[in-house]
């Protein structure tokens, strides 16, 4: 069942995602070479308190920490720790949700350190461009099919590859909720978009093919070839007219 939010709720779903962008903001500020994950959890954990919400990750089907990060060949749900320290060339996505008086804000971002390659420089600006190209496409009358399918040509139209296991999702009082928001698919498919409409579209663009690995933390997923993946997410609203980027 896909939930159509009030105004009321909307006021609450935008005051929670934009504390989730603030969140990814202030962590950029404090990304430097020699960091650890660990130390970019602590940092965002604290921030998110003192605004008064709760990081949404922590215990989450037994995630142990308040954000996730994926370096490099990571593709999602990586788990901050101390072994894995920031260095020249990474790139790394930071993956922050929080609940705001019950309502979820979901975001994430792949910043680059230092000096990347720049083969994964132009992976990660395209995965953005997926992400922002697909957002102009979710207007009410649109259907799912057609976010999908923008995704999926941009990124094959580079050579690149969509990961098919991890999809966007409906958000609100839940985490996750329904529809599932495929990163591929066909135009003219699929659920149609109403005003009102809350979900997440986060593209995760494999550099290499789209396979991945569930490493024995249960958490993390890796590309097969270990080649680097890149993904860029944002909570949206549906509106009579052009969606409204919630995460901004
Ligand atoms: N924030 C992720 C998403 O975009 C979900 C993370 S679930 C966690 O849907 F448990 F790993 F935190
Ligand atoms: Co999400
Ligand atoms: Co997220």
């Amino acid at each position: 069942m896909i939930k159509i939010k009030s105004e009321r709720e909307i006021e609450l779903m935008r005051q929670t995602c934009k504390l989730a962008a603030d969140t990814l903001k202030y962590i950029e500020s404090k990304l430097e070479i020699g960091m650890s994950t660990e130390e970019v959890n602590t940092l965002c954990h604290n921030f998110i308190l003192e605004h008064n919400a709760i990081p949404a990750p922590l215990n989450y089907h037994g995630f142990p920490k308040s954000v996730c990060t994926s370096l490099n060949e990571v593709i999602c749900h990586g788990i901050p720790n101390e072994k894995d320290i920031l260095k020249d060339g990474d790139i790394l996505n930071i993956d922050v949700t929080t609940i705001l008086n019950n309502y979820h804000g979901d975001t994430n971002k792949t910043f680059l350190i230092g000096n990347v390659d720049p083969e994964i420089i132009k992976l990660v600006d395209i995965t953005k461009h997926c992400l922002e190209e697909s957002i102009k496409v979710s207007k009410a009358g649109a259907r799912l099919g057609d976010i999908g399918a923008c995704i999926q040509e941009i990124a094959e139209g580079h050579g690149y590859s969509v990961v098919r296991e991890y999809c966007g999702h409906g958000i609100g009082r839940d985490f996750h909720e329904d529809p599932q928001v495929l990163h591929y698919g066909k135009k003219g498919t699929g659920v149609e978009l109403k005003p009102g409409m809350t979900f997440t579209i986060e593209p995760m663009i494999n550099l290499g093919k789209r396979h991945c690995k569930l490493l024995n933390d249960g958490w993390t997923v890796i590309t097969e070839d270990k080649k680097p993946s890149a993904q860029f997410e944002h909570t949206i609203l549906i509106t009579e007219g052009d969606a409204e980027i919630l995460t901004l």
